[in-house]
Order: structure tokens, then C-alpha cells, then sequence
């Protein structure tokens, strides 16, 4: 893997080794189709899996709202002040990842696509090879996103979920969950799990 920018110079929450994995599944699932990731905040796991698709001559579909999730507004602890955008008075983390995907020039393989995933999923047209969900972690939008995004997995895809952990204690629960649904449907294999990051592959059409 050679990344084109140091990943510890992108503000994010995704752990080396967790990037590492991401490269290597996408690098391979990349060769078979386009990516999407839903939940790009400034570009830390674009710039891995953007390396990979950039590798394998395919594209990244980077989708976020870019105004935070809940844990990122004020007065919550992964607020960054930094980041807001006091016209708007809201967060707005698009700014960062254009500066990440130029200077990683990754601008013709990660494509940034802006509005609420819900809303995209549903005029979503192009099969995935590779989703990785790591957006709004509610249980409302990280069902919607399992919903919404799941369905355009193509068949051997592969699907990547962050921040899963089986214990409480660790973090919130809607990630695991969903990653519970997919096993529980019948529909995905485990392939690998690194940290909180789950790697499954589809292996039935529903
Ligand atoms: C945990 S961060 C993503 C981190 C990123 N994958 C990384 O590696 O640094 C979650 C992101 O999901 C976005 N998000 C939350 N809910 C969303 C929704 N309903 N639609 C679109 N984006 C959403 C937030 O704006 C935030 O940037």
C-alpha cells in the first residue's frame, strides 16, 4: 500500500491497521466495480480506499452530508471547532476533504457526493463492489443506511462496517447491530475483523 499523503495528517477516527484492512479488500473488490462510502467526514478512509480504487482503476463514491453526526455537534465530545462554519452556523467538513483529496490527488477517483444518505440511496442506480458504512451511528441512520445502500451490493461484494463493538462498554451499539442483521440474514460471510471494522462478503442475492 502506498498511500500518497500521511493518513495522521487527516482529522478522523479510523485506526491504521483498520485503513490498512480497508485497502486491501477494496484494492481487491475495487477491480469489479465502483465503491461507496457512506460517512466520509475529511477524507481519512477515502484516502484508503481512494488509493485502492485509484489502484484498480475504478472510482469512489464518497457519500456525506458534511454537517456532523450528532457526536460531532457542539457541546459533544468529538466536536471540532475547527470545523464549523459560522455563516452557516452549522459544521462543515467538506472544505477538509477537498484540501485531503487534493493533496492526496485523488480528485478523479473520489467523487464527494453531498446530501443526507437516505435521500441518495434511494436514486442510487450504480451496483457497488465494495460499501463501507461508517456514517450517522443512531440506529435510525445506521438502518437506513444498511436499508438504503445494502440493496446495491452486488453479488461477492463486499461490505465493511466501522465502530462495531460487541461490548457496551465500548461504544454504541447501531453499528453492531447492523453488522447482526447482515449475518442473521443469511446473505454475508465474515472475512476479516480488525479493531472495531468488520469485512463481510455477499454471498446470496437478499
Ligand atoms: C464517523 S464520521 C466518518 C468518518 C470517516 N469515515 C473517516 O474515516 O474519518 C461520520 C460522518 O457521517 C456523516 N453523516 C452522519 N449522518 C449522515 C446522514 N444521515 N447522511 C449523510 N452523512 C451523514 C457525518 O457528517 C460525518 O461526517
Amino acid at each position: 500500500m502506498d498511500l500518497p499523503i500521511d493518513p495522521s495528517c487527516v482529522k478522523g477516527f479510523l485506526r491504521e491497521d483498520e485503513g490498512a484492512c480497508l485497502y486491501r479488500h477494496a484494492r481487491r473488490a475495487a477491480q469489479r466495480g465502483a465503491c461507496a462510502e457512506i460517512g466520509t467526514y475529511c477524507g481519512k478512509s477515502a484516502l484508503y480506499i481512494g488509493t485502492a480504487c485509484r489502484d484498480s482503476g475504478s472510482v469512489l463514491f464518497a457519500v456525506d452530508h458534511h454537517r456532523g453526526s450528532e457526536e460531532n455537534q457542539p457541546g459533544w465530545d468529538w466536536h471540532d471547532p475547527d470545523l464549523w462554519d459560522a455563516e452557516a452556523g452549522a459544521l462543515d467538513s467538506l472544505p477538509s476533504l477537498r484540501r485531503t483529496l487534493r493533496l492526496a490527488q485523488l480528485e478523479e477517483t473520489v467523487i464527494p457526493v453531498i446530501g443526507p444518505s437516505n435521500v441518495v440511496s434511494k436514486a442510487w442506480q450504480t451496483p457497488l463492489s465494495f460499501l463501507f458504512i461508517d456514517g450517522g451511528h443512531t440506529m435510525e441512520h445506521a438502518l437506513n443506511d444498511y436499508r438504503g445502500w445494502v440493496p446495491h451490493l452486488a453479488l461477492e461484494g463486499l461490505l465493511a462496517i466501522h465502530d462495531v463493538f460487541p461490548d457496551p462498554a465500548d461504544g454504541g451499539r447501531p453499528p453492531f447491530e447492523i453488522y447482526q442483521l447482515a449475518l442473521r440474514s443469511g446473505g454475508f460471510e465474515e472475512l476479516e475483523a480488525v479493531a472495531s471494522l468488520r469485512v463481510l462478503r455477499r454471498i446470496s442475492p437478499s
